[in-house]
């Protein structure tokens, strides 16, 4: 792998922080070192399921000291930023997400002084570090719960969602509402006898966010880390905070739902409006701390339009609200994505931050996959993510074309979401397992025994291998950040979508508002298709008022080096060529 290193690095200034937030108060500090916009505007973001990355101690779990050996890596690839998914004290009963203790470090990952150490030496190597805040629910064994829980006079008992059964019933819930894989969201507690809402597993109790008190105590959680040097939060499913105030049965939809039941509308369980008089509080206290620290939502919606709603109409709530609508389509149809792509620029002031795959999904591998082209599919994707105007969120393993591994029989689940829905829900090990680093023994990952097993194809997909070999998935991804970082009309430059009409090609302009001689407009031509197609762009690139008729070839997947004449651009199978015009 080539080594690019674009930022220069820079002395730390003191400040009465942590080393962390030395880091946040560095001159310099704005941008990627291109642009006056903030750091996280164009910026790749990736994501780190620490139980999966590496383990440093042979436990066959994850930790920090295992993430902090390999920053050198992440470096090299260019990231901008790493989110962690939570590592807080917790029982694990949804791996992290049911959390005991939002202000400390679980010891199965470490402690706080390698936490801190994690944040300086990533610092070091201009890689900023988010932080998971779950706000919508703790873990039942958290003192908040515990005490809630010990009786119905308790001054914490507001601080979740009691409600009597339905008609004093102690057997029928309070109403028909179901949780996250469709049972009911309603637990019966005998020593209390009231039953408590959990949009989650029984073990993850919905806090009340009507109670102010709520409110303070997770905004001092925030305050706690961005004083520890953190970049910002990935705020855990936010639409589910609040609850109808009236608690309204959910009514019945057409149709089934994703496990083949009767739908039912959860109108009443998400989105509802006073979210977002939480989101605006909560920025004020990001924005409040120095060095643009941010916020990432993960919003789940359909549409952009949607999705947009979340960054507040004065833009004063979530920067980055996750855009799952483009990545989590789910079908290679061309016409979709480039309806998709279209929407997201409407944004103008904001920029989309594109996710395809996470930690609760299936991987993009094998979702947008046909089995025989899937790595010049993936670099397709990646093409998606990284060359089109957005900030772009990368799941660890994505890079080395990782896919997914599910388990088979129950007996090998670990994911309680599966284990409780099995086997209608399988869980979420398969898009879970150990990231792949060399050809050795549990793929680099650990001395001991891996928590999940090792898929088969490690020794063919890992980064030791990849990083070696021309054409891997693995140097595309890293070629394609490296020329997102450098090309202006790349890294800021608006976005025109070409060949309106194709079924076979996904196209591209990238221009910025600056575009000169020196920085010329960037045409990304994706083939969308089995079969090698010839494009004709140069009608379609003159109307937009692009003069010049040839492209140099800036990366293209062929492993050709020349440029190409606009009319007559040609792509092998899923082929995609990134070339600047020269006029
Ligand atoms: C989010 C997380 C998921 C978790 C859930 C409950 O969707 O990504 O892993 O199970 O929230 O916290």
């Amino acid at each position: 792998m080539r080594f690019h290193h674009l930022l220069a690095s820079c002395v730390l200034v003191a400040t009465s922080f942590s080393a962390g937030a030395q880091m946040l108060a560095r001159p310099g500090w704005k941008g990627n070192g291109l642009s006056e916009q903030p750091w996280w505007k164009n910026a790749v973001i990736y994501e780190i399921y620490p139980r999966s990355f590496q383990d440093s101690d042979g436990d066959g779990v994850g930790d920090i000291k295992g993430i902090t050996s390999r920053l050198d890596y992440l470096q090299s690839l260019g990231v901008d930023a790493i989110w962690l998914t939570p590592i807080f004290p917790s029982p694990q009963k949804d791996f992290g997400y049911d959390i005991a203790d939002f202000t400390s470090i679980d010891p199965q990952f470490g402690t706080m002084e390698d936490f801190d150490e994690l944040v300086s030496q990533a610092s070091r190597r201009n890689i900023r570090v988010i932080m998971d805040l779950v706000l919508n629910h703790t873990s039942d064994k958290h003192p908040w719960f515990v005490e809630s829980a010990s009786s119905k006079d308790n001054p914490k008992r507001n601080w979740y969602v009691w409600r009597d059964g339905k008609d004093g019933s102690t057997t029928v819930p309070p109403n028909n509402w179901l949780n996250r894989i469709q049972q009911s969201a309603w637990q019966f507690d005998p020593k209390t006898k009231q039953f408590y809402y959990h949009y989650f597993a029984v073990e993850q109790p919905d806090l009340n966010w009507r109670n102010p008190d709520v409110e303070k105590a997770m905004f001092d959680v925030a305050r706690f880390w961005l004083n520890r040097g953190v970049a910002g939060f990935r705020l855990d499913a936010v639409n589910t905070m609040f609850e109808d105030a009236q608690f309204r049965d959910a009514p019945p939809l057409p149709g089934t739902n994703e496990y083949g039941e009767p739908a039912r509308s959860q109108e009443y369980q998400r989105n509802q409006p006073e979210v977002h008089d939480v989101m605006k509080a909560l920025r004020k206290v990001t924005d409040s701390a120095n060095g643009q620290r941010v916020l990432i939502g993960e919003v789940y919606t359909g549409s952009t339009a949607e999705m947009a709603t979340w960054f507040g109409a004065k833009h004063d709530e979530i920067q980055l609200p996750m855009d799952t609508s483009l990545g989590f389509l789910n079908k290679r149809n061309a016409a979709a994505f480039r309806k998709k792509m279209t929407e997201a620029q409407q944004l103008k002031l904001d920029t989309p931050l594109f996710v395809f795959d996470n930690h609760d999904r299936p991987r993009s591998w094998d979702r947008y996959g046909d089995g025989e082209h899937n790595a010049e599919i993936a670099k397709v994707i990646a093409t998606i993510l990284l060359a089109s105007r957005s900030s772009a969120l990368i799941y660890q393993g994505q890079e080395i074309g990782m896919k997914t591994t599910p388990p088979t029989r129950k007996e090998d689940v670990r994911d309680p979401r599966g284990l409780a829905g099995w086997p209608k829900e399988k869980g979420r090990d398969g898009e879970r397992t150990p990231m792949q680093w060399n050809p050795g023994e549990n793929a680099g990952f650990t001395t001991g025994k891996p928590w999940l097993p090792i898929p088969a194809d490690y020794t063919q997909h890992n980064v030791e291998l990849e990083q070696k070999a021309k054409g891997s998935v693995l140097n595309w991804f890293h070629d394609l950040i490296a020329l997102r970082r450098a090309n202006p009309s790349l890294h800021e430059g608006e976005q025109v979508m070409l060949d309106q009409d194709a079924q076979n090609a996904l196209v591209w302009v990238r221009r910025s508002a600056k575009a000169t001689k020196e920085k010329p407009p960037v045409v990304v031509a994706c083939n969308f298709s089995a079969q090698p197609v010839t494009l004709q762009l140069k009608k379609q690139v003159t109307a937009l008022g692009i003069r010049g008729s040839f492209m140099r070839s800036l990366l293209r997947t062929d492993g050709g080096m020349g440029g190409m004449n606009l009319d007559e651009v040609k792509l092998p199978p899923f082929g995609v060529f990134i070339g600047e015009v020269r006029y």
